[in-house]
């Protein structure tokens, strides 16, 4: 019996590159993966250009306190009914509350997945990447990992790091480290997308 497709929904708050590799190739695996919408918080971000590029479209939910806000959400989530969910530069903080509706009891995890730009646990929260580079570490990361109730703290998936070149600019560390992003959050996609919505 052919399986069903794993069925994600995929979160983002800024320029959402991260979100349109995701998306592309969930369009392009559509036997095998459901891409059941993008949200955003942000009617300004780029990630919705983006997607308008692509031809999906994007529901946005605009906050207005975060107990409102996650109510919105569900209720879009309640329609679109995905298995996992995708952060790409989600920039809430999901709650306690928010989380247990995406709960696996037998695995004991949330069906949430988030990416950050460093090597967890260096440089957990805002602005990571310049942080990292502020602090003129030899190397970035990239961290694709559950999310969990701390911020940046749930079980690591992925991690790479990469060496800072002498010399380069903050812009050139930083777009390294996207390139590697995109790169990991898709094998990831993959990986759960291959196991039938399963993470072992
Ligand atoms: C990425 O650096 C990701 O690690 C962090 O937010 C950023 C999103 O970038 N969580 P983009 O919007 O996908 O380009």
């Amino acid at each position: 019996m052919k399986a069903l497709p794993t069925k994600i929904a995929i979160f983002a708050s800024g320029s959402g590159s991260n979100a349109e590799v995701l998306a592309k190739w969930a369009k392009l695996h559509a036997d095998s993966v459901n891409l059941c919408g993008v949200l955003t918080d942000n009617p300004q971000a780029g990630v919705i250009a983006r997607m308008n590029r692509i031809g999906v479209e994007v529901t946005i939910v605009t906050r207005k306190n975060r107990l409102q806000h996650e109510a919105d959400i569900l209720s879009v989530l309640s329609d679109w009914n995905p298995d996992w969910i995708l952060l790409a530069g989600f920039m809430r903080i999901l709650s306690p509350n928010f989380l247990q509706r995406f709960h696996d009891p037998v695995r004991g995890y949330y069906k949430i997945i988030n990416i950050h730009p460093s090597a967890l646990p260096d440089f957990p929260g805002l602005d990571a990447c310049r942080r990292c580079f502020d602090a003129q570490s030899s190397h970035g990361g990239v961290t694709v990992h559950l999310v969990d109730e701390g911020v940046d703290t749930g079980r690591i998936l992925a991690q790479e790091t990469y060496p800072r070149i002498d010399g380069e600019s903050f812009e050139s560390f930083f777009s390294r480290g996207q390139a590697l992003e995109h790169r990991m959050y898709l094998q990831v996609l993959k990986k759960l997308v291959h196991n039938q919505g399963v993470l072992t």
